[in-house]
Parts: C-alpha cells; structure tokens; sequence
C-alpha cells in the first residue's frame, strides 16, 4: 500500500527524509495553493503536512475523504480546526520542542534589539544618517522581564533573561511558586506580573482564552515606558490597543515577530518608529526546521501505518 502526502508549506527537505525513506509514501510538494487549489486536492491524500501558511478550515478537512492525519510542523495548531479534524476522524500531530531554542533565541534577539533601538539605527545608517544622539537605549540588566506564559519557550526565555541579570516574573496558570522558586524566578499573577515589568514578552498559545489578554485594560494596568514583544503569536495582544498605547507614550517600544492577519502588508503598526518587527521568523533557522520536519515526518508515517503518536 502507498500512501499519499500533500506538503502544502515549505518544509526543510533535510527533515522529510523520513518520508523520503519510508518506501510506502508517495510525497506531492506543493506550496502556495489557493484556497480553491488546496479543496480540489485534498480528496486524493491520506496525510498532509503544513506549517504556519496552510488554513486547514473545516471546509477542507470535511472535503478531504481518505485524510487521515494532519501533521504540523512546528508549535502552534491555531492553523488547524481541531474539532472539525476530531469530528472527521482526522488525527493532528505537532511538534511541541524542536523549535523551541529557536523561538527563545528570536526572542532575545528582538528583546535586545528593542532595547538598544538596534534596527531604528541600522535603517538610519543605510540612510547615511549617523545619528548616535537619536538611539539611545536602556540596559536591560536589573530591569523586570515579565512572561506570560511559562512553558517550553517561555521557560528558556527565563533562563536567558537571568543569564542578562534581568529580575524575571512570570504568570502562567500552571505555574507554582514552588516551580517559580526552583527556576529562580518571581511569580505572580497576570495583573501583578503587568505592573512590576519593564519589559513584557508573551509565550501562550492563541487559544479563545488568550485572545487579545494584553489589551486597552492590560495596558492601563503596565508601568510607563513598558516595552512589549510578542514571538508567539498575532492576536493575543490587541494591535489596535497596542497601536493607542505607543501613540499615548504608554508603552515606549514593540518587537513583533507576528501579527493578527498574515502575511501583513503596509501594517499601521509599522508605521510607528518604536515598533521593530520580523516576518513571523521565530523558527526560522535551519536546526529548527529540520528538528520540527523529522519529528512530524516519524509521527505521520507511524499514524498512516496504524500506529499511535502524541497529539497535541
Ligand atoms: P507551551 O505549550 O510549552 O507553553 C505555553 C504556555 O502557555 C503553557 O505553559 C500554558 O500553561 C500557558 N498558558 C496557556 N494559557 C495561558 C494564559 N491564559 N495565561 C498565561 N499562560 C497561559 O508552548 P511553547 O512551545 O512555549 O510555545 C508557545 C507558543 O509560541 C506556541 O503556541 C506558538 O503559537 C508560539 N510559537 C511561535 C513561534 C514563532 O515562530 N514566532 C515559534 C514557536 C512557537
Ligand atoms: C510555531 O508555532 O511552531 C511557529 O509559528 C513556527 C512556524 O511554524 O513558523
């Protein structure tokens, strides 16, 4: 028996040589389907592997007769609808870890480069601009990092941040202060975790209950000059919110590595010189890649050939 797979996003080709070798998987790469494209497909495959592109809607999943398993390469499954997945029978496997040293390490990087308005004076400087007086920054060593959401990512960003000799405190509503105390870190709740940061970085999944949590009202609750980052996901800060806050001097400064709708084009949120911002790039290097790729290649074959593997 052969089994059909769509890769509807582009995937390192390092990490489906699981699929590559299995000897019963026929791959079809095809990336950048429309909407329409991706329903005519869809009935032919047993499997398909997406990233972050691929909107895997209930439209899909309903037209897709012989899909067994859903494979995500990467964290996040907000892509997917996972109860129209449930209701077809249709098994979603993530990849939880292999992109996590990558997002944490984004994350510094957009943290460091906030602080430091790093980006503001390289486009300067292309500009021919040399402007020292204009980009003054803030050492981020004794100032608060407040994380909302402490798990995998979360949690190395922590690590990373003591390793700057920042205080950090983190809110997550499995988070102990036991754990906190083991990690080396304050706990908090989220409302106290908003007023003791200077700098505030989100690390939850977008799920309905974290939809826009940081919004006008969280924002009222932060310290002035707060900077914000958000390397998880578009959505669970209020961009318009966000927007208001930086135009009122509520929040000096915003690294975004993701938005609301994307890809985003001529995003108002661009528009404002606090805000740094990449192309949704946290696990975009070519270990995360490949890690995330392997894992989810191993799970599908095993799922195609009527084993088990963890869902999400
Ligand atoms: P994880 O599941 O290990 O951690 C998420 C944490 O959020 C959990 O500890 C959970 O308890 C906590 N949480 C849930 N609801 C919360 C709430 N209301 N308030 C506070 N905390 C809450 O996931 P992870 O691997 O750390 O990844 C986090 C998210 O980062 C992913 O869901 C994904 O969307 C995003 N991500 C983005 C990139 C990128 O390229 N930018 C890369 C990897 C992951
Ligand atoms: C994830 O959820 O893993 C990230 O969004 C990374 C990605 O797939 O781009």
């Amino acid at each position: 028996m052969t089994y059909k797979v769509l890769i509807s996003d582009p995937l390192s080709e390092d990490g489906i040589f699981p699929l590559r070798e299995a000897g019963d998987v026929e791959i079809v790469l095809e990336t950048d389907l429309s909407k329409e494209l991706l329903l005519e497909r869809i009935p032919d495959f047993d499997a398909l592997l997406v990233r972050s592109q691929t909107q895997v809607t209930r439209e899909v999943i309903e037209q897709a007769a012989n899909l067994k398993v859903i494979g995500r390469a990467g964290v996040g499954v907000d892509n997917i609808d996972l109860e129209a997945a449930t209701e077809n029978g249709v098994i979603v496997v993530n990849a939880p870890d292999g992109n996590t040293n990558s997002a944490a390490e984004h994350t510094m990087a957009m943290l460091t480069s906030l602080a430091r308005k790093i980006p503001q004076a390289f486009y300067a400087l292309k500009q021919n601009r040399w402007d020292r007086k204009k980009y003054v920054g803030v050492e981020l060593k004794g100032k608060t990092l407040g994380i909302i959401g402490l798990g995998r990512i979360g949690a190395e960003v922590a690590a990373r941040a003591k390793g700057q000799r920042m205080n950090v405190i983190a809110y997550d509503p499995f988070l102990t202060e036991e754990k906190a105390e083991n990690m080396g870190i304050g706990y908090g709740t989220f409302a106290e975790v908003l007023q003791a940061a200077d700098f505030i970085t989100v690390h939850t999944p977008l799920l309905k209950e974290t939809k826009h949590i940081i919004n006008k009202e969280a924002f009222a609750m932060m310290k002035d000059g707060v900077q914000i980052v958000n390397c998880a996901r578009g959505g669970i800060i209020d961009e318009d919110a966000l927007y208001n806050a930086i135009v009122e001097k509520k929040v000096a400064g915003a690294a975004l590595d993701v938005f609301e709708q994307e890809p985003i084009h001529h995003h108002k949120l661009l528009e404002l010189p606090e805000v740094i911002a990449t192309p949704h790039l946290g696990a975009s290097t070519i270990e995360a890649q490949k890690n995330v790729a392997i894992d989810v290649s191993h799970d599908v074959i095993t799922i195609l050939r009527g084993g088990l593997a963890q869902s999400p």
